[in-house]
C-alpha cells in the first residue's frame, strides 16, 4: 500500500444468510513469482489470472525498473518480456515495494547475484519488518548490503560480480527466505542448496522447474532439501494463476459463521503447502466440499462448496503453522464462533508479518467481547459459539487484520468497525463488492 493513502474506516453489520459464488482473485504468492521469473526468462511470458492488488502492481513496476517489459493486456492478463538470468539492468530510482514483504524479499534475491546496485524501500509497515533474514544469506553469495539499524529498509544491495553458490539452512520456516536464496542461486555457478526443517510453500520450486531450471527436492533427516543448478536459461512460459486460498479464507469463514449460508468458491489452489486452514476447519467440523479436483498450470485446484456449520475448538499443531501462516487471523475469528478453546501453536512468525498479528487480533477480539490468551508463540481463543461485537479494531496497515474483523462483524451481535480498510487493496481489491454480492452488509 502506498504510504500516503488516506485511512479508510469501514464497518460490517450482522448479516443474513450469504449465498452465491465468490470468485476470489489470483494467488498473491504465485503472481509475484510469475512476474519475477517472467522477467528473468528469455522470451515472452503470458500470465492469466494475475492478482491486480497493490503488492503485485509494485512488483510489476520493479520488474520494469530492472529492464523487463511488463504489459497489461486486460483483466488479469499480462505479458512479461524477460531479460534472461543475469540480465537485470541497474534501476534509476529507488525500488518501492509498498506493503509487500514477499515482493521486496524475492526481488532482493533476484538481483543480488548481478553486478548492479539497487535501493529498496516500502511503506511504514514494511520498513518495520526484519530484512536481515534475507540479506544475511544473500551476503554469502558475495553481495554487499547496507541497511538501517536492525537490518531494516531502506536497504541498498550491491550485487555480487562473481557470485558463489550457497548451502543454507533457513533459521525460521519461511518461503520468502527459501525463495530469495533460490532466486539468487539462479545467477551463481554450481548448486545452491536450501534446507528447511518444516516445508513451506513450494511455488518457487514448482515454477522454476516449469521455466526450465533444474530443481530437485528431497525429504531427508535434516528436513526438506531443495537443490538448484545455477545459470540455467529460463524459457518464457504461459502461467495460469489459480485463485488464492488465503483470500478464499475470508468468504469461506463468513459462510461458516453466518447462519443459513451456502457459497461456492471456484478454482481455489489446493497446494498441500497452503492447505493447513482447510485441514483445520474440517477438524473443527466445517461443512466444506472440495468438488472438481483437478490440476491447472501445475497446481492442484478445486471448487469449494461451504455451508454454515456448528464448529468445535481444536488444537492446531505447530508443524502445521507454515501451511496456514497467513490464515491465523481469520482462524481466530472463526474460533470465537466455535464451542471451546482453539489453540494455535508455534505461531511466533505472526509477530513479524504486516503487523504483529497476534497482538492485533488478540486486542481487537478482546475489545469485541472474546476471551483470548497469548504467549510469544501461541494464541488461544476461548470460543463460545458467538461474539458480542460493538467495538472498532486497529488494522496497523495489515490487509488480513482488516478483512478478519470485517468478517467477524457479519456474524456478531453488534457491528464491528476497522479504523482503516485501505490496505485490503494490497491483496483483495474486490473484497467489498464480492462480499456484498453474497449478501454481506459491510462497507
Ligand atoms: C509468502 C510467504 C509467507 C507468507 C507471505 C507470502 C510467499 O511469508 O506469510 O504472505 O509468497 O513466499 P514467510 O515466508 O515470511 O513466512
Amino acid at each position: 500500500m502506498s504510504a500516503s493513502a488516506e485511512p479508510r474506516p469501514m464497518t460490517s453489520h450482522p448479516s443474513t444468510a450469504l449465498k452465491g459464488e465468490a470468485a476470489v482473485p489470483g494467488d498473491k504468492s504465485i503472481s509475484h513469482r510469475a512476474l519475477i521469473l517472467g522477467a528473468l526468462a528469455v522470451g515472452q511470458t503470458r500470465i492469466t489470472g494475475l492478482l491486480e492488488g497493490e503488492d503485485i502492481l509494485d512488483t510489476a513496476k520493479a520488474m520494469r525498473a530492472f529492464g523487463a517489459t511488463v504489459t497489461r493486456l486486460g483483466d488479469g492478463e499480462w505479458t512479461v518480456d524477460g531479460v534472461g538470468v543475469g540480465g537485470f539492468g541497474e534501476p534509476e530510482g529507488v525500488i518501492d515495494c509498498g506493503n509487500s514483504g514477499t515482493g521486496v524479499r524475492l526481488i532482493m534475491g533476484a538481483m543480488a547475484t548481478t553486478p548492479i546496485t539497487a535501493t529498496f524501500t516500502g511503506d511504514a509497515s514494511l520498513c518495520r519488518r526484519p530484512m536481515a533474514r534475507i540479506t544475511d544469506p544473500l551476503e554469502l553469495f558475495g553481495c554487499q548490503v547496507a541497511a538501517r539499524e536492525g537490518g531494516r529498509l531502506p536497504v541498498t544491495i550491491k550485487g555480487a560480480a562473481d557470485p558463489v553458490p550457497v548451502r543454507y539452512r533457513t533459521p525460521v520456516a519461511s518461503a520468502q527466505i527459501k525463495s530469495a536464496v533460490l532466486l539468487a542461486g539462479l545467477n551463481a555457478p554450481g548448486q545452491t542448496v536450501v534446507i528447511e526443517a518444516e516445508p513451506t510453500r513450494d511455488h518457487t520450486e514448482r515454477m522454476l522447474a516449469g521455466f526450465g531450471a533444474q530443481v530437485a527436492t528431497e525429504t531427508t533427516a535434516e528436513g526438506r532439501v531443495v537443490t538448484l543448478t545455477g545459470q540455467p536459461e529460463l524459457r518464457a512460459q504461459s502461467v495460469a494463476v489459480p485463485r488464492d486460498p488465503s483470500s478464499a479464507a475470508f468468504p469461506v469463514a463468513a459462510a461458516l459463521i453466518v447462519p443459513g449460508s451456502e457459497i461456492r468458491v471456484p478454482g481455489v489452489s489446493r497446494n498441500p503447502t497452503r492447505d493447513g486452514l482447510y485441514v483445520t476447519l474440517l477438524e473443527m467440523g466445517a461443512d466444506i466440499a472440495f468438488e472438481n479436483q483437478r490440476d491447472e498450470g501445475g497446481e492442484p485446484v478445486a471448487d469449494l462448496v461451504v455451508r454454515h456449520s456448528t464448529l468445535k475448538g481444536v488444537s492446531v499443531p505447530a508443524e502445521r503453522a507454515a501451511s496456514m501462516i497467513d490464515e491465523f487471523p481469520i482462524l481466530s475469528v472463526i474460533a470465537c464462533f466455535a464451542e471451546g478453546p482453539t489453540v494455535m501453536n508455534g505461531v511466533a512468525e505472526l509477530r513479524v508479518k504486516e503487523s504483529d498479528r497476534i497482538e492485533a487480533m488478540a486486542s481487537g477480539l478482546r475489545a469485541n467481547g472474546a476471551t483470548v490468551e497469548d504467549t510469544p508463540d501461541s494464541m488461544t481463543v476461548h470460543g463460545t459459539g458467538g461474539l458480542r461485537g460493538g467495538a472498532s479494531a486497529a488494522t496497523h496497515l495489515d490487509h488480513r487484520i482488516a478483512m478478519s474483523f470485517l468478517v467477524a462483524g457479519l456474524a456478531s451481535e453488534q457491528p464491528i468497525g476497522v479504523d482503516d480498510g485501505a490496505p485490503i487493496m494490497t491483496s483483495f481489491p474486490d473484497f467489498l463488492p464480492l462480499m456484498q454480492g453474497l449478501g454481506a452488509k459491510l462497507g
